[in-house]
């Protein structure tokens, strides 16, 4: 500041004068401002935080209590609190609805032991009674698809035409994935297609409707719940009833010929020895 003028001195002391009260406006404005924004930041916290709706459990029925403390010990850790999804984790599972924790939980797919690819298939870790409570607890939380009660294939089983509408409806929806005779098969990127021939009713119905990992998700319009129970009907009367494709032996399921290829190498093999010994004795 060198050449700090007279003319300039007085310029500076007017901007001053003229500038204090709307200085002072201004720092009203933003304190305003910013308790606005602490009370929306506040309002979207409080909204969002499980706590502030979470404890409330008496909404919950009895089994959807159950289900929740089996829901808080295993499942948590990756589901989150009020099964809101943890980052990089596990999924929400708000809306997925009972049917695809029937699935999941039922076929010991959950709790996944660590992150792969494909959840693999375990041995339940639930029993059926403490499946269906966790399903409850998640389908009381968020809705979503449930599997109906009661026999899914009475009165189908019987009937020679549902069978062969569920074989059409399999041949055109399923068999690009699962094959022709549910054999199941491998899709991209180390991900696989399971057989089909020991899963039950009430599984198959489960995944139709939560569409698990790359299979769709054959919601009512696409395919309807009479639809479902044809399909269902087809999978277990059928080709869990013929995935014995022949032979006596039945060796790796792989009918006759795998059996013939075995006596032909089980014969060659004594062959072999025998002349073998006959060679040694003369
Ligand atoms: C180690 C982490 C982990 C644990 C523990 C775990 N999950 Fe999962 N869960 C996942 C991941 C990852 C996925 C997505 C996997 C996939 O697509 O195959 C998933 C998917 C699911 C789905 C399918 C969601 C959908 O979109 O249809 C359900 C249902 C589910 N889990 C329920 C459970 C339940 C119930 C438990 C406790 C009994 C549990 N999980 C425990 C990681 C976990
Ligand atoms: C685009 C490929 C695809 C199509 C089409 C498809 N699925 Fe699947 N399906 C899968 C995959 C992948 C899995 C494995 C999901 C997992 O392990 O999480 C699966 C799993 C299943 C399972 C669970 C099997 C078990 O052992 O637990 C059943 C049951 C099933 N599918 C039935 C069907 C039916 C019925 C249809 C036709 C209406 C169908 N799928 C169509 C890909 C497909």
């Amino acid at each position: 500041m060198t050449s700090d003028t007279p003319a300039r001195r007085r310029a500076r002391v007017f901007s001053r004068r003229r500038g204090a009260p709307s200085r002072a406006r201004r720092r009203v404005g933003a304190a305003v401002r910013m308790l606005a924004a602490l009370a929306l930041a506040g309002g979207v916290y409080t909204a969002f935080t499980p706590g502030a709706f979470a404890e409330d459990n008496t909404q919950l029925s009895t089994a959807a209590q159950q289900g929740k403390q089996l829901f808080d010990n295993s499942c948590i850790s990756c589901h989150g609190r009020e099964a809101q999804g943890v980052q990089d984790r596990g999924p929400s599972l708000i809306g997925v609805g009972s049917a695809s924790v029937e699935f999941q939980v039922g076929t010991g797919r959950m709790p996944m032991a660590r992150q792969e690819a494909q959840a693999e298939e375990k041995t339940p870790q639930f029993t059926p009674d403490e499946t269906k409570q966790i399903a409850q607890y998640v389908q009381e939380l968020g809705g979503g698809p449930q599997v109906p009660a009661g026999s899914l294939t009475e009165n189908l089983k019987e009937n020679p035409e549902a069978l062969a509408r569920g074989g059409e409806l399999f041949r055109v929806n399923c068999t690009s994935c699962h094959s022709f005779t549910g054999a199941g098969g491998a899709l991209s990127s180390g991900k696989f297609a399971p057989a089909l021939h020991d899963v039950t009713a009430e599984h198959i119905y489960a995944a139709m409707l939560s569409g698990p990992q790359n299979m769709p998700v054959f919601g009512d319009n696409q395919l309807s719940p009479d639809e479902k129970r044809e399909i269902i009907t087809y999978i277990t009367q059928q080709l869990q009833q013929d995935k014995d494709p022949g032979g006596i032996f039945n060796l790796g399921g792989y009918g006759p010929a795998t059996e013939g290829l075995a006596i032909f190498l089980v014969g060659i093999t004594i062959l072999v020895f025998t002349s073998l010994w006959i060679a040694g004795k003369s």
